[in-house]
């Protein structure tokens, strides 16, 4: 059994090319999906999961997030003025009151096992989770975080999420060689980041979810740049497997890669079709589109 979950870390020190030219001032995890910005997304699924302390790993341009989850007294007190509850209810929710924000920079992009690196002072020395909030996952019941969390608290172990992908995009991902303990989980024997489809073990691909014990930063002290000259977290959890146990696992949900546009549009459309006001008008336009 491990303690539960309390720290989880949001890298968001990217620099988000794939949206140029709105990720020159607008910060990725900023873009949204209907009304809330992916990081909201992300957040919810990590107070789900239990945590209480959220240590955002920025760069000097992202003030928006922190202004984003710092309380808007002015409008607060003008949405209270007005007799707008809902509204003010829905600015409040943002963050429920026992949450913590930390912030700490990555000074230069060195990449994701750099990011969650700088972390580290804050993490101490307690297993913590990593949410790519690009990454954004839609589930049906329990969020993909707390499933994770409470895989990692029965076995003791660290846990990454995985999914399937067409063998053809492996070049796009940390790849698993596992061995099946269950339906959904299975003992990590190796990953490889990145690897050309004929070199990859398998098309298990690890995903923006992580559950990781505090031995990671060790191992990330002294991880040399890799794949696309970064330090990648990847390798560091390959360096893990040598000492103890990681278990992949296939959560339930749908994920949706909003670092590009595909997935962004997906994402919107996914949720509009789940929302019973913006179904229709969804059906609507991409009939009337079909017929011009
Ligand atoms: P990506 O690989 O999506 O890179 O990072 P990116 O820079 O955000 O976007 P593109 O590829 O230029 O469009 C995966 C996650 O790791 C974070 C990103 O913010 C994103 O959440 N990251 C990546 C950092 O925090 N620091 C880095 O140095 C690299």
């Amino acid at each position: 059994m491990s303690p539960p979950l309390r720290k989880v870390v949001f890298p968001v020190a990217g620099l988000g090319t794939r949206f140029l030219p709105a990720t020159k001032v607008v910060a990725k995890e900023m873009l949204p999906v209907l009304d809330r910005p992916l990081i909201q997304y992300a957040v919810d699924e990590a107070v789900e999961a239990g945590a209480d302390t959220l240590i955002f790993v920025t760069n000097r341009y992202k003030h928006a997030i922190a202004d984003y989850f710092d309380k808007a007294y002015e409008l607060e007190i003008k949405l209270a003025e007005a007799g707008k509850g809902d509204l003010l209810e829905i600015v409040r929710s943002v963050l429920p009151a026992h949450v913590r924000c930390v912030f700490v920079t990555q000074p230069e992009a060195l990449g994701l096992g750099h990011a969650v690196l700088c972390a580290r002072p804050v993490v101490g020395d307690e297993a913590f989770g990593v949410i790519l909030a690009d990454d954004l996952i839609r589930s049906p019941g329990t969020g993909a975080m707390r499933q994770m969390a409470e895989l990692a608290s029965t076995h003791g172990a660290g846990v990454v999420a995985v999914e399937e992908v067409a063998p053809a995009d492996t070049g796009r991902y940390g790849i698993v060689d596992a061995e099946p303990i269950s339906e959904r989980a299975a003992r990590i024997r190796y990953v490889v980041e990145k690897p050309k489809p004929e070199q990859a073990p398998s098309n298990l691909a690890i995903v923006g979810r992580y559950l990781l014990p505090a031995r990671i930063f060790d191992l990330l002290e002294s991880t040399q740049v890799g794949a696309g000259g970064e330090i990648q977290l990847t390798d560091a959890i390959e360096e893990l497997l040598h000492e103890r146990e990681v278990l992949a696992y296939r959560f339930e949900g749908q994920r949706y890669d909003c670092g590009n546009k595909a997935g962004l549009v997906g994402a919107t459309l996914a949720l509009a079709l789940d929302d019973p006001e913006l179904a229709p008008l969804v059906r609507q336009a991409a009939a009337s589109r079909g017929q011009n």
